[in-house]
């Protein structure tokens, strides 16, 4: 078995009227001043920021407000709140939201801990820090993990730019999670969160590195889990179970609970990151652009690994490798296509990109052809260009 260090601090609260526990929680994690972070108004018009506000009330605890979050998070509005949680001297974020507002919270408690250090110089890399203000999340959509990952993905709105910072420094603190509160989720966004939801896994089960036999069973199994209750809540959103699952799926999938003891790939989340940081596209849907491309082109490296996620995760009657993998590739995708996911870019509402942009995106994702991305196959601007390519078409 290989070795592995799991760290998964995070407290979950998860069921129904989970979010009343916000107070009882930020008091238990000893502060008296936060900051509530959300988006564009869905918890607004919902009532759940006000009986989250209601909740922090009856515990004393004093609160103050950044809105406006967008999918992918912008910079300035991070920076913004990093101001506001300074004057207000807060002492833990509390995101009310899905993956955007939740990095945006992480990134404001990684600025209101190191004042005087630019947050996208952590974000670039340029600089390091060790600690951050705690962050809590009630969350409102089953999509990117971020109430338990060590992930944070900000866009830089000056250069396009998507970028992630990766630290156990912003796991949360803890998570309120009620299947309840994402029955109001536009379908589209039900959608995405399922595709994010399966990559997560995907992007760890598809390494070179073999062994660990349980994070392989947990991993298919969370596959199998989603996709069941994919289709079942893509066809009826206030299905409770459904809905509870994939919830829960979507915390797993992005802990590491299904990577443990082998090395994360996470090259169609590169290839995707530039697509979405340039053009604004929802995150789920340029993976799901993508990941065929990728997987044809990297298959035949380990095609017994592409066979065994037929067999396992589809149910798949063995065919031969050659084939069960192929098959494996095309069941993904026709999945993908069922809940109106796109298989292509020009799928996207970009619509199909100009050489040029394809060029420049493999470019910027590898740092100028500097470093190279994935693991399963390393790739360098040429191959994500050839990826773009493949995938670039109605
Ligand atoms: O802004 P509001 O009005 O709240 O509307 C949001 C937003 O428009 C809406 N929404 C959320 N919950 C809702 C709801 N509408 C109605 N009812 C509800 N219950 O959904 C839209 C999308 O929200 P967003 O937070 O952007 O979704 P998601 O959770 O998919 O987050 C996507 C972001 O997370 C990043 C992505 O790159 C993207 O920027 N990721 C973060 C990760 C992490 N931190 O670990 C990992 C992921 O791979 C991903 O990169
Ligand atoms: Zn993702």
């Amino acid at each position: 078995m290989q070795s592995f260090i799991q760290f998964m601090p995070t407290k979950i609260v998860f069921g129904q009227e989970a979010e009343k526990e916000a107070g009882k929680l930020a008091r238990e994690s000893g502060v008296s001043k936060v900051l509530l972070v959300y988006g564009g108004g869905s918890v607004v018009r919902s009532g759940l920021l006000d009986t989250v506000k209601s909740s922090l009330e009856k515990e004393g605890i004093l609160y103050t407000e950044l809105s406006g979050v967008k999918p992918n998070p912008r910079l300035g509005l991070a920076r913004e709140g990093v101001k506001k949680a300074l004057e207000f001297g807060a002492e833990m974020m509390l995101a009310v939201g899905g993956g955007s507002v939740i990095d945006t919270a992480k990134a404001v408690a990684v600025g209101a801990e190191n004042p005087g250090t630019d947050i996208w110089d952590v974000w670039m890399g340029k600089v390091s820090v060790d600690a951050a203000k705690p962050v809590g999340a009630v969350l409102t959509i089953s999509a990117a993990g971020s109430e338990m990952s060590d992930s944070a993905v900000l866009t830089n709105e000056e250069t396009g730019k998507k970028a992630g910072f990766n630290s156990d420094i912003v796991r949360p603190k803890f998570a309120l999670m009620n299947p309840k509160l994402t029955y109001t989720l536009p379908k589209y966004q039900l959608a995405c969160g399922i595709v994010d939801i399966l990559m997560h896994t995907l992007e760890r089960y598809f390494t070179p590195v073999s062994g660990n036999m349980l994070t392989d069973e947990i991993a298919e199994g969370l596959m199998r889990t989603l996709i069941e209750n994919g289709k079942t809540a893509y066809e009826n959103q206030t299905d409770y179970d459904a809905m509870s699952e994939i919830m829960w799926c979507g915390s797993l999938s992005h802990n590491n609970l299904t990577g443990l003891g082998r090395p994360k790939d996470f090259a169609c989340h590169k290839l995707g990151h530039e697509i979405g940081g340039m053009f604004d596209e929802a995150h789920g849907a340029t993976l799901s652009a993508v990941w065929g491309s990728w997987a044809r082109y990297v298959y035949k490296l380990d095609t017994a690994r592409f066979a065994r996620y037929g067999r396992k995760v589809w149910k798949i009657e063995d065919k031969g490798e050659e084939e069960t993998a192929v098959l494996a590739i095309e069941a993904t995708e026709e999945f993908f296509r069922s809940l109106h996911m796109p298989v292509c870019i020009g799928g996207l509402k970009t619509g199909v990109l100009p050489e040029e942009k394809l060029k420049e995106m493999a470019d910027s994702a590898t740092k100028g052809d500097t470093v190279r991305l994935g693991c399963f196959k390393k790739l360098d601007a040429q191959d994500m260009y050839e990826i773009y390519k493949a995938a670039n078409h109605e």
